[in-house]
């Protein structure tokens, strides 16, 4: 690669500090972190960035900016990224001005409030020849990886599921109170559906493209804090027959916030063959927040690896009889390579692995979930 891309992260929260500052960091054939923003006047004047990373292992920034306005960002000649991980509502203004300014933007999900908004983010990109992506990391999750080896299995394979005809996908907790973040504000782009669902719907469409039509059910049912705050969910999408196969497909994406399990239940994949299922979530996020030194993420033996005991399940007929198998989550968990795409989009003109046509797709899915509950009917999801 050529020179590392300097880089400024907008938002020092929990999503900047475990999602996006400590890959910025780790990758110097690609990144520079160049600037962090922080805006909040009871940020530590060291900077929350600095404070929680400078010194760690090889980590020096003592070079690393602190811009406490948007505009000492746009500003500075030297950004040509900018990483916007700061509260969901601010996404699109935030992306748009250092778009206008000509740097290229990773936007953390959801990517905006609007489909209406992210297709005029897109817009602006391609006006200024700029790359504009949007943070689908879970696409790298370890189990999620392995899923995909799994359908991908030829049909003469013994653990082979068949056409698939129901697929669900499960994104629990427990949580009986408010976060006490902007999470909880009755804001654009808040709730579960538009924080987490963004990652469900991400990876349905990822494995099976736009559903014809989408029935929803969304509501606040801890009744705690605002009540337009939804906090759980059930979205269908329904599929037609897909080619070569004679049997619709059901896709429900789930979010039970008062579900009591440990490990939580991940996937229940049903084929015309077999069944799938699957608990227990990717171990990045846990493992990032407890590292002494984000370079873990490089190093750190088991980084990304699963636990067997969250492995997967696929039962197959075999004769008159339910065959049990495991289906060993091999791939370790990759946020890296969401970044190593990034900086070769920009840097290389590679093609991006995450579209923002697809970001954009799953906010569109998001809205029409929401109209879909609203109105209590199912919705049709209009041809892209
Ligand atoms: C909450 O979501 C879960 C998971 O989809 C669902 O099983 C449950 O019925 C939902 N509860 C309400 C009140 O919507």
């Amino acid at each position: 690669m050529s020179k590392p891309i300097k880089t400024c992260v907008l938002g020092v929260g929990l999503g900047g500090l475990v999602f996006h500052v400590p890959f910025v960091l780790i990758l110097p054939q690609y990144f520079t972190l160049h600037a962090v923003m922080e805006r909040n006047p009871a940020s530590p004047s060291r900077g929350k960035a600095h404070e929680k990373f400078d010194g760690k292992g090889s980590i020096d920034m003592r070079n690393v900016k602190i811009h406490r306005t948007l505009d000492a960002v746009t500003s500075d000649p030297e950004v040509e990224l900018v990483v916007v991980t700061t509260p969901s509502e601010t996404h699109y203004s935030l992306a748009k001005a250092a778009l206008e300014a000509g740097k290229h933007v990773l936007v953390d999900k959801p990517v905006t409030a609007t489909s209406q908004q992210a297709k005029e983010l897109g817009a602006l990109a391609k006006s200024k020849g700029v790359v504009l992506y949007g943070f689908q990391n879970r696409r790298w999750d370890s189990d999620f990886l392995a899923l995909r080896r799994l359908l991908a299995l030829p049909a003469s394979s013994p653990q082979s599921l068949g056409d698939i005809h129901e697929f669900e996908s499960h994104y629990d907790r427990y949580r009986a109170e408010l976060k006490g973040t902007w999470k909880d504000e009755p804001k654009p782009a808040n709730g579960q559906v538009y924080d987490l669902g963004a990652h469900l719907i991400d990876q349905a469409l990822v494995l099976f493209g736009r559903p014809e039509k989408i029935t929803a059910f969304i509501s606040n049912m801890r009744g705690v804090g605002s009540p337009e705050v939804d906090d759980n969910f059930t979205i269908f999408f329904h599929y037609p027959p897909r080619s070569g196969s004679s049997h619709p497909l059901t896709v429900i994406l789930r979010a039970a916030i008062l579900s009591v399990r440990a490990p939580q239940l991940r996937y229940v994949v049903r084929g015309t063959r077999g069944t799938f299922i699957k608990y227990g979530l990717d171990v990045q996020e846990d493992q990032i927040k407890v590292m002494d030194s984000p370079e873990g993420i490089l190093n750190q033996p088991g980084y990304g690896k699963e636990p067997e005991s969250i492995w997967g399940t696929v039962q197959n007929f075999k004769g008159e009889e339910v065959i049990s198998t495991t289906w060993p989550t091999e791939e370790a968990g990759s946020y890296v390579e969401l970044w190593k795409n990034l900086g070769e989009a920009i840097r290389s003109g590679k093609e991006q692995a995450v579209k923002w046509e697809e970001s954009t797709a799953v906010i569109e899915m998001i809205e029409l979930a929401h109209q879909s509950s609203k109105e209590g009917r199912t919705i049709a999801v209009p041809k892209a």
